[in-house]
């Protein structure tokens, strides 16, 4: 048995290809944007499935109406105009569940069905046990699911404008893929300490880490000194400084303000091959005392750091909050790159480890040259290298990574074009449409069109079909910064003002 029937294949020009239809509608067939229809395949009888991605409607020119139209006259004249849907082919699906694509041509005005539940089912469910449930597919009302090994050996790209849901999207496929047999592990590089939520749903699975508790001293460069300080190596203070590392990490002791200064003071000309007087050999000593105790990338005493390793066995989510410290954004790119670098190492080492790593904001861990500069260009670059080595290589060894962005133009070019083997976009601004369309094609921008919260276009390897679904996310918690939002504060800054209308607030002057 068909659908229901929703109108014939057509062309204005006289010719049809199966590769896109034109279809006039049926008075009353309930097509729109994103609409799933099919076809019965030529040979085979199988329905053949197109996605609509515009509809328009076409009325007869006649040469009187817009003088009529001018002078307030209007002609209703229904039987004049005809709505029309143009959709692009997706295919049919053989009996081994293969996609495959029609290559036969069409017969002109060929009768077109709208996909019910049935058909559409075939192409959204992953054949996989493993799968977490994202939302309801807005044309049948299916359950849209992603099949969780897709989402870790490809990445996933999870973007969209301010408040467009991209957080909540984020924290409810974390929540539920920590909730799958065998459990998902994840790693959040959270800018604004937003996943603390998920503890709501994932209680003691959950922990929040502040950023600077990874901060391992012991793998501080004196490369990352340098770039620091802006010195060159050739310089004496340069010099001063390797020999006094050199000594700390031969004492084995960590580099510390405490262990450099004490190095650095003990130091006489000839350990580095100053051969000028000594009194301008203590001026050397006393600038590179002056910026060691100014530095921000070491700290003032040694520290126990914590691994990410270790917390990622006993937790289902650890959390990097990154929320605490403002202008300290090439040490958080630092210590990062260094807790990025002990998982990647770890998983190349290790069959029995793996996890997902969740970059919310990505532009500020990386960013496209030129566009976006936080941080310091040798912090930038240190970090962006790890995370193009788990983007590229991550995934095949259990290391997935799923960026959360907001402007696709200021991310790094070759990490959004990893990314888009899968991606959940939200309602997106146009120039961020524009480099979304370079990597995953204009049939999947054009069907954005205005999303409201909370709704995304889905395209990816991690579905069953290849080909973009509309699909209305449903939410596990909200993202906790929500909880503040712009009516709460003016309300609680109304109240403050109440009270001191009554008291007597004396101005200066
Ligand atoms: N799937 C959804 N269903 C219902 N409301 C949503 C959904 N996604 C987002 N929202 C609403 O939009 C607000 C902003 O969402 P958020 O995920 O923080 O946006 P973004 O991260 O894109 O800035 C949320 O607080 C919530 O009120
Ligand atoms: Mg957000």
């Amino acid at each position: 048995v068909d659908g229901e029937p929703v109108g014939y294949t057509y062309s204005p020009t006289g010719e049809y290809s199966s590769d896109r239809i034109d279809v006039v509608l049926l008075r009353d067939a309930e097509v729109v944007r994103g609409s799933l229809l099919y076809v019965r395949h030529p040979k085979n009888g199988s329905p053949v499935v197109y996605q609509v991605t515009e509809v328009y409607s076409r009325k007869r020119v006649r040469g009187y109406e817009e003088a009529l139209l001018r002078d307030g006259g209007f002609l209703e004249d229904d039987e004049d105009t005809t709505v029309h849907a143009s959709a692009y082919q997706w295919g049919w699906i053989d009996e081994d569940g293969r996609l495959r694509p029609l290559r036969h041509h069409l017969k002109p005005n060929t009768p077109v069905y709208k996909a019910d539940r049935e058909v559409v089912a075939k192409f959204t469910k992953p054949n996989s046990g493993w799968s977490i449930f994202l939302g309801y597919d807005l044309n049948s009302g299916l359950e849209v699911e992603l099949d969780m090994y897709h989402l870790i050996r490809q990445c996933c790209l999870i973007c969209g404008s301010v408040g467009s849901g991209k957080t909540t999207t984020a924290v409810a496929m974390v929540c539920r893929a920590a909730m799958l047999n065998p459990p998902v592990r994840f790693f959040i590089v959270d800018k604004d300490g937003e996943y603390t939520a998920l503890s709501e749903k994932l209680g003691e699975e959950v922990v929040r880490v502040p950023w600077f508790r990874f901060f391992n001293p012991s793998q501080v460069s004196v490369e990352d000194l340098l770039a620091e300080f802006g010195w060159h190596r050739g310089w004496w203070t340069s010099k001063i400084l390797l020999r006094a590392f050199e000594a700390v990490k031969a004492s084995g002791r960590q580099p510390t303000k405490e262990t450099l200064l004490s190095a650095v003071s003990l130091l006489s000309p000839e350990d580095v091959g100053f051969r000028k007087d000594e009194y301008e050999f203590e001026k050397y000593k006393s600038s590179v005392m002056r910026s060691l105790e100014s530095s921000k990338l070491l700290p003032e005493r040694s520290l126990e750091c914590v691994d990410p390793v270790m917390l990622l066995r006993d937790f289902r989510v650890v959390i990097m909050d990154l929320s605490d410290g403002r202008d300290t954004w090439s040490q958080k790119h630092l210590v990062i790159a260094q807790a990025l670098r002990r998982i990647m190492d770890e998983a190349l080492e290790n069959p029995a480890f793996g996890c997902v790593v969740v970059l919310e904001e990505a532009m500020y861990y990386a960013p496209q040259y030129g566009m976006f500069d936080v941080g310091t260009k040798e912090s930038r670059s240190k970090l962006l290298s790890v995370i193009k080595e788990i983007a590229t290589n991550g995934g095949r060894n259990g290391v997935g990574l799923w960026v959360v962005t907001q402007r696709l133009s200021t991310v790094d070019k070759t990490l959004i074009t990893q990314c888009a083997n899968n991606v959940i976009c939200h309602s997106l601004e146009d120039l961020d449409k524009r480099r979304l369309s370079e990597v995953v094609g204009d049939e999947f921008t054009r069907l954005l069109g205005n999303l409201p919260q909370g709704e995304a276009i889905v395209k990816g390897t991690a579905l069953k079909c290849r080909f973009p679904i509309w699909v209305r996310v449903i939410p596990e918690v909200y993202p906790s910064s929500s909880k503040s939002n712009p009516l709460a504060r003016f309300e609680a800054m109304s109240k403050v003002e109440a009270t001191c209308v009554c008291g007597n607030v004396d101005l200066p002057g």
